[in-house]
């Protein structure tokens, strides 16, 4: 199968930001799209959305922290569509901070969320594209994880983690199963939101507000990562603002 009409995808941390972005893409291309996020009511406003365009959406509270929510995903995937194609493992946070504010709690949030989040959606798709003898992880790190920069350095160590551990899947992986991975630079969306320190904050807003481009960049790698042929694997993709240093 190649393109993207007609496959099933689920993304996670579709909620906001290029994972919406992402999953109305998608949708217009024929997707059917399976949305998990844990803000239930933005779930449920973009399905409908993506159903009043004509096309297919399915959605289930999504908290990726939890093995048992990414397991639920999947079946819905399944239960609604008959099979799941692609995941998008795009839900992630990035409250960082120096590391002598000692924020241990971020850390560990960090770490549950954009390392072991993503493990528990390997665990949950895995043995169905095993099944299917088809499939294709699809999972946003970043550049951060590229340029090591003071303040972002357990969240880069988080991403870095991820992309390491995506390149071991992709080995792995066997002449079926595809494995991309996608680094966005400065994208404008609610991530910077969840940043604590405000000193870090109005450095990331200044950024932001300067050079940062639009989540439907990064929905369009995606996008072409997914509507390949089967027997092409884009492995690593990085999309960044032109004026990104
Ligand atoms: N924006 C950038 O400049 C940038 C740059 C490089 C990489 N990235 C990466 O891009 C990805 C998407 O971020 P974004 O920029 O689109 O920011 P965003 O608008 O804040 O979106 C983050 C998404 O992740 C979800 N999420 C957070 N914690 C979750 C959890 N425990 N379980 C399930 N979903 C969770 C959020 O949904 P709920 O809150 O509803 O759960 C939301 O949908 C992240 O992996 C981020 O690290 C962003």
């Amino acid at each position: 199968m190649s393109g993207i009409e007609g496959k099933v995808i689920a993304v996670t941390g579709a909620s906001s930001g290029i994972g919406e972005a992402t999953a109305l893409s998608l949708a217009e291309g024929g997707a059917k799209v399976v949305l998990g996020a844990r803000r239930e009511a933005r779930l449920e406003k973009l399905a409908a959305r993506i159903a009043a365009a004509g096309g297919q959406a399915a959605y289930l509270p999504t908290d990726v922290t939890r093995r048992a929510d990414l397991a639920a995903l999947v079946d819905l995937a399944r239960d609604r569509f008959g099979r799941l194609d692609v995941l998008v493992g795009n839900a992630g946070i990035g409250p960082i901070s120096p590391l002598d504010s000692l924020c241990v709690e971020d850390w560990e949030a960090m770490v549950d969320v954009n390392i072991k989040g993503f493990l528990y959606g390997i665990a949950a798709a895995l043995p169905v594209f095993r099944e299917q003898a088809s499939g294709h992880f699809v999972t946003v790190v970043s550049t951060s994880g590229l340029r090591i920069v003071p303040n972002q350095s357990v969240y880069a160590g988080t991403k870095n983690a991820v992309r390491t551990i995506c390149e071991g899947l992709r080995q792995e992986a066997g002449p079926n199963l595809r494995v991309t991975v996608v680094s966005p630079g400065y994208v404008r969306t609610e991530f910077a939101d969840h940043i604590h320190d405000e000193h870090v904050l109005s450095q990331i807003g200044d950024s932001m507000d300067a050079i940062a481009i639009p989540p439907e960049s990064i929905a369009a790698a995606i996008a072409f990562a997914i509507e390949q042929p089967a027997a092409v694997d884009v492995g690593d993709i990085v999309v960044r603002p032109t004026a990104q240093s």
